[in-house]
């Protein structure tokens, strides 16, 4: 078998065969093809796409290039959410914990930034001290002591996944269904977690931008989650602007901090609530959502769940005086306000374009391995609905550089469209797939 020959059929539009994907996933994951050989894959993939069991035997492979782990002796129950990527999308630094001090383990493996979107491991990383790579033993211990790890893909777990993503976020193949459906449920499968939540985005800040494509997505995740045995659901939701007000790495996670202390964005810390309900249904703790969401509202507002992410923080090695003062993490030097050039009613706010606003700063990367400024980022002060008046701040922007900022202000300009009337808010939660409560 031959790589060049591989990417032609794709090319070409033929269905692959169990073979030839286990040929090319491992042969890029063991070195022995090229990064521009797999980067040329990646999009013919993208533009032919890939039948539903070509992604499952892609999932498979890719979850199988390294260990899979086995948590049953740790516990008998451990859950596990993902986000399709979103901007703004902080809610594991929040539902992570909610979850874990209710008594449900959390075992979770998270990406770095894609494209517009931030991720989760960069986010942690502004942390200082915060150790993401995790080897095996580790990952376990994390979990049996603290029941709560999350962890970057690292060489003994899905590393297929690690470097293929590194690839597709710097190569404009990321918003393929295959290839996000199996980088996802591969990193699901080799964490081990048995319990697994999907936020699936969809809206101009996420890579899917219609409702159709999300569900397709969404079905699909499932139906590989579940011929592995493990009990998935899915949430689809809007991200036609930011999710909260915060968009950047410390900034995020900021605004975590205060959606865990009781306080934060009415929109997140709703969706956060959505996710770990659907969480405990699965996990079996509650019948219902409905039922277990009082209880999780309580774990916000007595300081619960903030308890249990500075505990989380503190044993993967995050300094807690940083995480208990947020003044303490990493700060950017220029900051400057957005201001409203008109009166009237916001009536969108673009979120791939605030995104690759904080792309522009440095909150992303444009290059494999290029190192993320955590300080910088954007915070939106108005959003869809609220009224403004001329001169009122918009945004305020969060830089290091003054060239990046310049660059980011001109993104930032058409960010906002206006109306002379209260425009509708839009729903947060389109739809709800896979929840086992959703008859009761
Ligand atoms: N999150 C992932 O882990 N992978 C993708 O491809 C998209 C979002």
């Amino acid at each position: 078998m031959r790589a060049v020959d591989i990417i032609a059929r794709k090319r070409d539009g033929l269905e692959l065969t169990s073979a030839e994907i286990e040929f090319f996933v491992r042969g890029f994951t063991e070195g022995r093809i090229a990064d521009y050989q797999a980067s040329a894959w990646c999009m013919a993939v993208l533009l032919r796409g890939m039948t539903a069991r070509e992604a499952t035997d892609l999932t498979l492979t890719m979850a199988y290039s390294g260990h899979v782990l086995d948590l049953s002796s740790v516990a008998a129950v451990v859950a596990d959410k993902h986000s399709t990527g979103g901007v703004g999308d902080k809610t594991t630094l929040v539902v992570a914990p909610l979850v874990a001090c209710l008594g449900v383990p959390v075992g979770k493996m998270s990406g770095r930034g894609l494209s517009f979107t931030g991720g989760t491991i960069d986010k942690l990383e502004s942390i200082p001290g915060y150790r993401a790579t995790l080897t095996e033993a580790q990952f376990k211990r994390q979990l049996a002591g603290h029941g709560i790890v999350v962890a970057g893909q690292s060489a003994e777990l899905a590393p297929a996944d690690g470097q293929l993503y590194a690839l597709r976020d710097v190569t404009a193949t990321v918003e393929s269904l295959p290839l996000i459906a199996s980088s996802i449920m591969s990193k699901k499968i080799a964490a081990g977690a048995n319990v697994i939540v999907l936020d699936v985005k969809v809206g101009s800040g996420a890579f899917l931008k219609t409702a159709t494509e999300a569900e397709q997505l969404a079905e699909l995740m499932i139906a590989i989650g579940r011929s592995v045995d493990r009990r998935v659901a899915a949430v689809i939701a809007d991200m036609s602007q930011p999710l909260g007000r915060a968009v950047g790495n410390a900034l995020e996670v900021r605004e975590a901090i205060e959606v865990l202390q009781g306080g934060g964005p009415a929109d997140l810390r709703d969706h956060c609530l959505t996710l770990a309900s659907l969480i405990l249904v699965l996990a079996g703790t509650h019948p219902t959502q409905a039922a277990s969401r009082a209880d999780l509202e309580r774990a916000l507002d007595d300081g619960r769940a903030w308890r249990k992410f500075v505990e989380w923080i503190t044993a993967q090695g995050g300094v807690p005086s940083v995480v208990e003062q947020p003044a303490r993490l990493p700060t950017a030097r220029l900051v400057e306000d957005l201001p409203s050039p008109r009166d009237g009613f916001i009536e969108q706010v673009d979120a791939q374009q605030v995104g690759m606003a904080t792309v522009l700063l440095g909150a992303g990367r444009e290059k494999k391995g290029d190192a993320v400024d955590h300080a910088v980022g954007v915070v939106l002060h108005k959003k869809v609905g609220d009224p403004v008046a001329a001169g009122e701040p918009l945004l305020t922007v969060h830089a290091n550089d003054s060239d990046r900022l310049a660059a980011a202000r001109a993104a930032l300009l058409d960010v906002f469209h206006w109306s002379e009337t209260p425009p509708p808010r839009p729903a947060h939660l389109h739809r709800i797939i896979g929840a086992p409560d959703a008859d009761r």
